[in-house]
C-alpha cells in the first residue's frame, strides 16, 4: 500500500534515451533503458499525482495511469516538455538527453562510397531542458539526475548549481545502466542522502515520498 503523498499533483517527467537523426536508418542515441524514469511514473501515479511521462525510444510499457508523450529527439523532447509545464507541481527530469544534435541530416541514406571518405557530421548543441524549466518563473520544483562515472558527489552537486535546481539524485553510470537494482543518492543544499541499493520500483518510491516532504504548499 503507497499512500497518497502526491494526490492533487500535477507531476512530469522526462524519461528514456533521445534519438538525433543522421540519416533515414542511422540515429545518435545515448545508452538509457528508461527503467528509472518508467519506475518513477509509476511511483509518482500509485502516490495519486496526475503523471505526464514525455518518453524518448523504450521497449518499455507505459504504467498504468500514465499519460505517455513519445518523442525522439532532444528538440522534440524540449517542445513536449516545455508545452506541458504549466500547471505542472513536479519535474522530475531522468531521460538521458543528447548533448548534441546533427545539424546536417540527411533526407537520403548515406552510402558508403568504395575507397571514399567517411561521412562528416556537424553537430549542434541542444536545449538544456531541466535547466530552462528550473528557470521559468512560477514554474515547478524540479529534481534532476545525474549519471556519473566517478566523483558522484562533486560532480552531482556541481549540476545541480549550474542548473539552479533544489535537489539531484546521483548514480553511478556503470552501476545503474541496464541493471534492475540501483543504489541512489540525493544532494540537496543540506549533503548528500544515501538510499539503499534496492530494485529501481522500491528506489522510486522512496523517492517519490522525500520529495512529497520537500514541494511547497498548494
Ligand atoms: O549534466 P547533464 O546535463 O547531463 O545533467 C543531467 C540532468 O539534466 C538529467 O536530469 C537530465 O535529464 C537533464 N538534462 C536535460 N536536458 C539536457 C541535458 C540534460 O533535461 N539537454
Amino acid at each position: 500500500f503507497q499512500p497518497k503523498v502526491l494526490a492533487g499533483r500535477r507531476v512530469l517527467l522526462t524519461a528514456g534515451p533521445t534519438s538525433e537523426t543522421i540519416d533515414p536508418v542511422r540515429v545518435l542515441t545515448n545508452r538509457s533503458s528508461g527503467r528509472m524514469g518508467y519506475a518513477l511514473a509509476r511511483a509518482a501515479a500509485e502516490a495519486g499525482a496526475e503523471v505526464t511521462l514525455v518518453s524518448g525510444p523504450t521497449a518499455l510499457p507505459c504504467p498504468d495511469g500514465v499519460e505517455r508523450i513519445g518523442v525522439r529527439s532532444a528538440a522534440d523532447m524540449h517542445a513536449a516538455v516545455m508545452a506541458r509545464t504549466a500547471g505542472t507541481d513536479l519535474f522530475i527530469a531522468v531521460a538521458a538527453v543528447a548533448d548534441w544534435g546533427i545539424a546536417n541530416p540527411s533526407s537520403l541514406k548515406l552510402k558508403k562510397q568504395p575507397g571514399g571518405q567517411p561521412p562528416r557530421l556537424d553537430f549542434i548543441q541542444n536545449p538544456d531542458i531541466l535547466a530552462e524549466v528550473a528557470a521559468l518563473p512560477d514554474g515547478p520544483w524540479c529534481l534532476g539526475f545525474a549519471a556519473e562515472t566517478d566523483r558522484l558527489a562533486e560532480h552531482a552537486q556541481a549540476k545541480r548549481t549550474r542548473k539552479g535546481i533544489p535537489a539531484i539524485v546521483g548514480n553511478l553510470a556503470q552501476d545503474a545502466m541496464d541493471a534492475e537494482d540501483t543504489e541512489l543518492v540525493i544532494f540537496d543544499d543540506e549533503g548528500a542522502h544515501p538510499l539503499a541499493r534496492q530494485p529501481k520500483l522500491q528506489a522510486a518510491r522512496q523517492l517519490v515520498a522525500w520529495i512529497a516532504g520537500r514541494l511547497p504548499r498548494h
